[in-house]
């Protein structure tokens, strides 16, 4: 695991996500009650979860609406024991990092 800048801190307005790319992951970086960071790839079709809506601790795929806790990639309906990858973030005066 390694330290990386992966944004700066005016780049995911507050109450929203965004998609970064670290070490060849897709990060889904969301910058709502803190700063929070998991694997973008949806479980169901491998598509990006990061600009999905963001409310109350959910983070729901844009495509076809599965929701995860994005604080413990959690994956919240359909099946039991899926699970994103999270990482440690952190603010730093000159950006977002992430513990990739
Ligand atoms: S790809 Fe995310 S819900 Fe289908």
């Amino acid at each position: 695991m390694a330290w990386t800048r992966v944004a700066g801190r005016d780049d995911v307005p507050k109450g929203g996500s965004g998609e970064f790319e670290v070490a060849g992951r897709k990060i889904a970086l969301v910058n709502s009650g803190g700063w929070h960071a998991l694997d973008a790839v949806c479980a169901h079709q491998k598509q990006s979860i990061a600009c999905g809506k963001v409310e109350g601790g959910v983070i729901e795929c844009p495509h076809h609406f599965w929701h995860y806790d994005y604080r413990t990639g959690e994956l919240l309906d359909y099946l039991k024991g899926v699970r994103l990858g999270t990482y440690r973030v952190e603010e730093k005066k000159d950006g977002i990092y992430v513990d990739v």
